[in-house]
């Protein structure tokens, strides 16, 4: 029989009620900064660890521009014999430009990565005919796809970070293969996939809301009964996949958009949900027009399992900042990527 005394008993509670209070107070350190995206009242606010917010500003650090070239003399098309995007540059302003992609998306292999030798004007590497539709593409995004990078823009380092191939992108995902029989869909779901957040979400919600014909984000009916609104709850739960996605992208909360008393309601949204409505068009618009169908160019060691190009989603630019390089702009420093030449 254990016998114990009123000091022990007494000792013993303080102790597992400072337990329990040091377990309830300190599952994050530091506290959490709360800042208000919303009206007063309406809970639309954002939790930042300061802490891991440090790391994020450590991953968000721009390159030094390079010293800017005349704009003046020759055109590179006049004096180059293969430039067909860049022809309205200066010999200068295309030198500096190479030197800077070069940087951007290949500094271990250098000029060689997209030439063959001293022969610049040869296309035989793949690298440097799919280059030439990226340039094409970071034009068309800087000047026609303001409405959701601004002024700010992108360059090549937006998406590939020093890297030959973009280290967050998404390729078609049909899931692991499965027996026949009553077990023979699981619908796209139930496999707690890290691009949902480890829930049980469907895994692959860029094929059907990224790609080539979109499926419907929006679900909820805007009546009071069900209405002319035939959306399921399966549905739905493919709207909430996609959703779990664009929080990680930009390491923000659900309420850094929504006012989550009413998710469909653009009233009392927050105005950055319109600039994610038209990130959604802009993502669509360069999978279907310029990443899609490079897949007949790009080996098939750098295409997905099912042998399609590697995608854009909101993680390829965002990288779990709530706007790409915390806001930098890189592109104010290199206007020559801004438009497409004349
Ligand atoms: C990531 C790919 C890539 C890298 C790396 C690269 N280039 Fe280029 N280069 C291109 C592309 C694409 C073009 C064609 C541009 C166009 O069509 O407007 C080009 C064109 C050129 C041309 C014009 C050749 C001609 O006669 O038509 C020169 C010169 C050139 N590059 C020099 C360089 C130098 C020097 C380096 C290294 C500092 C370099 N490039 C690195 C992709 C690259
Ligand atoms: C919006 C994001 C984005 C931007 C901006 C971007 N790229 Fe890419 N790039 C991609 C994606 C996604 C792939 C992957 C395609 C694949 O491998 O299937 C890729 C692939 C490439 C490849 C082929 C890599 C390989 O070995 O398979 C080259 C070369 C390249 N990009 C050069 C550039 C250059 C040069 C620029 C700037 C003029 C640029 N990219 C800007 C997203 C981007
Ligand atoms: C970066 C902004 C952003 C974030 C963060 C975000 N959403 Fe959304 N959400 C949108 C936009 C934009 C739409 C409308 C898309 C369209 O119409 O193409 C939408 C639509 C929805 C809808 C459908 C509403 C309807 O009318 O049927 C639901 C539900 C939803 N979001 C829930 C969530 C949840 C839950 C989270 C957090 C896990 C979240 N959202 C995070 C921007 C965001
Ligand atoms: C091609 C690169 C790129 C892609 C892909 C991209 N974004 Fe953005 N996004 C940007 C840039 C650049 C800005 C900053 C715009 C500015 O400074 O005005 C931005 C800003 C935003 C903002 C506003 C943030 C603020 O604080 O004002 C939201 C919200 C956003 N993006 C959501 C998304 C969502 C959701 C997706 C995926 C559907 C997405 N983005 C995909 C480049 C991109």
């Amino acid at each position: 029989m254990i016998r114990l005394n009123l000091g022990t008993t007494i000792g013993l509670g303080v102790a597992v009620l400072a337990g329990l209070g040091v377990a309830l107070t300190t599952f994050e350190r530091p506290r959490p900064l709360a800042v208000q995206q919303g009206f007063r009242g309406t809970g639309m606010d954002q939790l930042y660890n300061p802490r891991l917010f440090d790391a994020v500003a450590a991953a968000n650090v721009v390159p030094t521009p390079l010293p800017a070239a005349p704009a003046t003399g020759p055109r590179a098309g006049q004096v180059y014999r293969n430039v067909q995007v860049l022809g309205h540059l200066s010999v200068g302003e295309l030198a500096r430009t190479m030197v800077a992609m070069t940087a951007w998306v290949a500094p271990q292999q250098g000029c060689n990565y997209c030439h063959v030798g001293a022969n610049f004007a040869d296309d035989s590497l793949y690298t440097k005919v799919v280059s030439r539709r990226m340039l094409q593409m970071v034009m068309h995004i800087n000047s026609e796809q303001q409405a959701h990078v601004g002024a700010t823009g992108v360059t090549c380092y937006t998406c590939h970070r020093g890297q030959p191939v973009p280290a967050n992108t998404w390729s078609e995902n049909p899931g692991p293969m499965r027996a026949a029989g009553f077990s023979a869909s699981n619908a796209g779901q139930n496999l707690a996939d890290p691009v949902v957040g480890g829930t049980s979400l469907p895994f692959d919600p860029f094929s059907a809301f990224l790609n080539t014909a979109p499926a419907d984000i929006r679900v909820q009916g805007q009546a009071p009964l069900a209405g002319g609104n035939s959306h399921s709850i399966k549905q739905t739960e493919w709207t909430y996949g996609l959703m779990m996605h664009f929080s990680q992208a930009l390491g923000v909360n659900c309420t850094f958009c929504h006012n989550s008393r009413s998710f469909s309601s653009w009233e009392e949204s927050n105005p950055r949900r319109g600039i994610a409505w038209h990130g959604i068009r802009m993502v669509r618009d360069l999978n279907v027009n310029y990443v899609g169908p490079l897949q007949s160019v790009i080996p098939a060691a750098h295409r997905g399992p099912g042998g399609d190009a590697l995608k854009v989603n909101c993680t390829t630019c965002h990288q779990g900042a709530y706007r790409p390089l915390l806001g930098a702009s890189m592109l104010q420093d290199y206007p020559q990527l801004a438009r497409p030449g004349p």
